[in-house]
C-alpha cells in the first residue's frame, strides 16, 4: 500500500466552503468525499467538480453502505477531515448516527482511532455567512451549537471554530504523520 493519505469530506454548507476548498486543494495525498447536498451547494456556488477531479481522486454519495469507508480498517487513511460541517451533520454524528457517506467516514474513522478534525458551521450564536448571492447574518440555535459543544467531548476528534485553527491543526498533523 502507498502511504496513508487525508480523507476530507465536504457537506451542504456555504458557510466557509470557498476557504476550505482553497486550502485543501493545495494540498496532496488527499481523497475528497462529498455528502449529497455538498454536490449541490458547490455547484450553487460555482464550483465544477470535473476541475476539482483533475487535482484529487472524489467520492460522492452514490450507496446505502458507504462501501469506501472499509478504506479506514486497512489503514488508508492517516486522518479524516469534516470542514465545512454543516448542522445537519454534527448533529447526526453526535448522536452516533452513521446514514450517509460522511457521517459514515466520521463514525468509522472513531471506531478505527483515526484522529478527526471538524470544522462546524455552527461556532457562535451570531455569525456572518456567505449566501450564492453574497454576505447575511445567521444565528445558530441553541441546539446547533449544542451539537458543536458535544461533538468536542468526542474522543479521537479535535474541532475547531476558524479556517485559520483548521489550517493550522491540519498543517500540524501532516507534519506529524510525515
Ligand atoms: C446555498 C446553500 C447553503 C447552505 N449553507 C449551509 C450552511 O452554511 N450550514 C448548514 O448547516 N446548512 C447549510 N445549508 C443546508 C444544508 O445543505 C442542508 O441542511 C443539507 O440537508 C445538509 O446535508 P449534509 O449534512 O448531508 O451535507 C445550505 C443549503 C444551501 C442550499
Amino acid at each position: 500500500m502507498d502511504k496513508p493519505r487525508l480523507a476530507w469530506a465536504i457537506t451542504g454548507s456555504g458557510h466557509y466552503i470557498k476557504e476550505c476548498l482553497d486550502f485543501l486543494l493545495r494540498l496532496d495525498h488527499v481523497d475528497l468525499y462529498i455528502s449529497q447536498a455538498g454536490e449541490e451547494v458547490l455547484r450553487m456556488y460555482g464550483y465544477d467538480l470535473k476541475n476539482i477531479r483533475e487535482l484529487m481522486p472524489v467520492y460522492r454519495d452514490k450507496a446505502a453502505s458507504a462501501p469506501p469507508v472499509g478504506l479506514f480498517y486497512k489503514g488508508y487513511y492517516h486522518t479524516f477531515v469534516m470542514a465545512p460541517a454543516t448542522s445537519n451533520t454534527v448533529a447526526k454524528c453526535v448522536l452516533g448516527i452513521s446514514d450517509s457517506l460522511v457521517t459514515n467516514l466520521y463514525a468509522q474513522a472513531g471506531k478505527c482511532k483515526v484522529p478527526s478534525i471538524v470544522f462546524p458551521c455552527d461556532t457562535a450564536p451570531e455569525m456572518e455567512t456567505t449566501a450564492p448571492g453574497g454576505k447575511v447574518m445567521v444565528y445558530p440555535r441553541k441546539i446547533d451549537l449544542e451539537g458543536t459543544a458535544k461533538l468536542r467531548t468526542f474522543e479521537y476528534t479535535t474541532v475547531v471554530d476558524t479556517v485559520e485553527d483548521l489550517i493550522v491543526k491540519v498543517e500540524a498533523r501532516l507534519k506529524a504523520v510525515a
